[in-house]
């Protein structure tokens, strides 16, 4: 099976702590003030879960939808989650969505850069039909190619790590941003740390 997170998911966290500190919960953290306080929230492929909490923590009151494809990191965030009242947990993947909800609100932090170009494509498709129209935001976090030597090392160790140890389909990291502006989505604000090498944005499809 691709994409499978569950060698990895007890030492995920430590694993990004030891290479990157804090920053990459900053920046996923970054946007989550502006999250209107009672909309309805999809989370895609969410980890081991500790966004839940800063998310609630921000004195979010709305439904929350947590999507994850590994049983040990829905394992994880039900366990380290304290606002369980208001989420829905859905083990599965973007197919396993529920067919007549849309959302107000979609976060993908460090999701999309799994995927191979073509389920790229399909992922933001299926995605955007599920994001409620003229005026949702889409947040997204991840890794920017800024074309440096030290950035690109990086980059090519993570991938190869991570190849190996969940047998990653992504062959690189994809720059989305042109799929996403085609599918008409506007970037309202934009993020970065470490040089340009993380980033967040928001997208809005309002016209
Ligand atoms: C690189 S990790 C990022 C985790 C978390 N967002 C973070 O930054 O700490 C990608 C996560 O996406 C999950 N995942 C991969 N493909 C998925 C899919 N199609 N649907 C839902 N979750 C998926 C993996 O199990 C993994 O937990």
């Amino acid at each position: 099976m691709k994409n499978n997170f569950n060698l990895i998911a007890p030492v995920y966290d430590g694993l990004v702590k030891v290479i990157f500190g804090s920053k990459l919960k900053q920046i996923q953290a970054q946007f989550l003030p502006l999250i209107p306080e009672n909309a309805g929230v999809l989370i895609m492929g969410g980890g081991t879960g500790w966004i839940i909490n800063e998310l609630f923590n921000t004195g979010f009151k709305g439904r929350l939808t947590y999507v994850e494809a590994s049983e040990k990191m829905i394992f994880l965030s039900k366990r380290n989650c304290e606002f369980s009242d208001s989420i829905d947990f859905i083990h599965g993947e973007e197919s396993d969505l529920p067919v007549d909800r849309k959302y107000d609100v979609i976060i993908t932090n460090f999701f999309l850069d799994v995927f191979s170009k073509t389920r790229l494509d399909q992922v933001i498709t299926i995605l955007s039909e599920k994001l409620n129209e003229g005026g949702g935001l889409w947040i997204c976090s991840d890794f920017y190619d800024t074309g440096k030597t030290s950035h690109r090392f990086l980059l090519w160790l993570m991938l190869s790590f991570f190849r190996i140890t969940t047998q990653l389909e992504s062959k690189q990291l994809i720059d989305f941003h042109p799929k996403l502006e085609k599918e008409g989505y506007l970037r309202k604000q934009h993020f970065q740390m470490m040089n340009g090498l993380v980033f967040s944005s928001i997208y809005t499809n309002a016209r």
